[in-house]
């Protein structure tokens, strides 16, 4: 069976094309074709994404993008009628952007009237589950996980901690009760003046200082992340202040503490937020130094991933998870990549194994692919 699978939830246009083939229980999926056009370029100027321009553009790109995947895929669009070969088409139905998602709806509905196929509503969230199969560059499998699974989902309007008790039977234990991780990371970054999208900024900056020694040159504190860690671990939001010659800057762990598994990102956005205007009181250029920039996003970086992770470690000590898959956008950020391993080798350590999967780098991102191979799962189980 060929699928047709379309995504445009956000600011991404992807169609892709698989041959998806069941064996026995192992389910696997062969790339014909996948396509994607990012407008990342013209939301620039705007600093996020502006919704009529995505609909504007996506309607532009879905024709040519479907005319290019087809020609990769070595078929003609007219095959879609082949009954020998069956197709299905999968489209990303929700969540995201309406304008936007209702280009991709639209699309799809014409497409299987014209040619009498089915069409699949594929959740967007869902979809981001299934990016992390690839067995190699041109296929994907299923492989047997082992259930309890547990999926920490972070995107640009997401980040939820999803119970998964089979495949199908999904059950959210925790979510943000105001920004998701990714647009704390976007807006931060507007606020540090960085360019759009914001994530990947301040996580490479984060880095810069990350690896650096532990006092740089203009004095100011936090390249060690473990001292770093540990120093702020409780803080609760103070002002910067200065100790010795450097700047100390913390902020807070929002929830770290609850009893439940919910986040909440945008108290700390707004600590951020009261940082810079008392560091511009002392210094109104004070974000023309790079090093603060980077102290300020290191800091917000480990502010983020330690309240991630800490919160899914307890709930995989709380229903005995087997499997973590971590997915969306926000999961090609480096640091809760290493820290999510660390948490992985510590619970080695008390003899129990989590097996850990992430998205290939250029899965994170929203694309057509994982709304595919969602979309078949859906279609075999009805
Ligand atoms: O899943 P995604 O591509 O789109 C949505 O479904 O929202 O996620 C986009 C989000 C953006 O907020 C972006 O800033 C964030 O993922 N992101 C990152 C990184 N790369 C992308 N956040 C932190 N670190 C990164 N390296
Ligand atoms: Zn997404």
């Amino acid at each position: 069976m060929k699928i047709l699978s379309i995504e445009t939830s956000c600011d991404d246009t992807g169609i892709s094309i698989l041959e998806a083939q069941k064996k026995g229980k192992t389910i696997s999926f062969k790339v014909l074709a996948s396509v994607i056009q990012s407008q990342i370029q013209i939301h620039s100027p705007y600093g996020g994404v502006f919704p009529a321009l995505a609909k504007r553009e996506h309607q532009k790109n879905l024709p040519i993008l479907l005319k290019q995947a087809f020609k990769k895929a070595k078929l003609e669009p007219d095959q879609l009628s082949d009954l020998a070969t069956k197709w299905v088409i999968a489209v990303t139905s929700g969540p995201g952007l309406e304008p936007a998602l209702w280009t991709g709806i639209v699309f799809a509905k014409e497409l299987a009237q014209k040619y009498k196929i089915p069409v699949i509503p594929v959740n967007h969230m869902e979809g981001h589950i299934f990016s992390v199969f690839p067995k190699n560059k041109k296929e994907f499998e299923i492989p047997q996980i082992k259930f309890p699974a547990l999926t920490l989902l972070v995107s640009g309007g997401h980040t939820e901690l999803v119970l998964i008790k089979k495949w199908h039977d999904y059950q959210i234990i925790g979510q943000t009760l105001d920004d998701a991780s990714g647009e704390a990371f976007d807006k931060v970054a507007r606020m540090l003046e960085l360019p759009y999208p914001g994530g990947p900024e301040v996580s490479r900056l984060a880095s810069n200082l990350r690896i650096a020694p532990l006092l740089n040159k203009e004095g100011v504190g936090g390249g060690n992340s473990e001292n770093h860690h540990l120093a702020l671990h409780q803080a609760q939001g103070t002002p910067p202040h200065k100790g010795g010659d450097k700047i100390q800057i913390s902020l807070p762990r929002p929830m770290l503490y609850t009893k439940n598994f919910n986040f909440s990102f945008s108290g700390l956005k707004t600590a951020v937020l009261y940082l810079i205007r008392d560091l511009k009181k002392e210094n109104p250029n004070i974000l023309q130094s790079q090093k603060i920039k980077e102290a300020i996003c290191l800091e917000f970086e480990n502010a983020v991933v330690e309240t991630l992770v800490y919160k899914t470690q307890k709930a995989i000590e709380q229903y005995n998870i087997k499997t973590l898959i971590v997915a969306g956008g926000v999961s090609a950020n480096q640091h809760l990549q290493q820290e999510i391993t660390n948490l992985g080798k510590k619970f080695k350590q008390k003899r129990k194994k989590l097996n850990i999967y992430f998205p290939n780098k250029k899965l994170t991102g929203d694309n057509a692919l994982m709304i595919g191979i969602a979309g078949y799962l859906k279609y075999l189980k009805n």
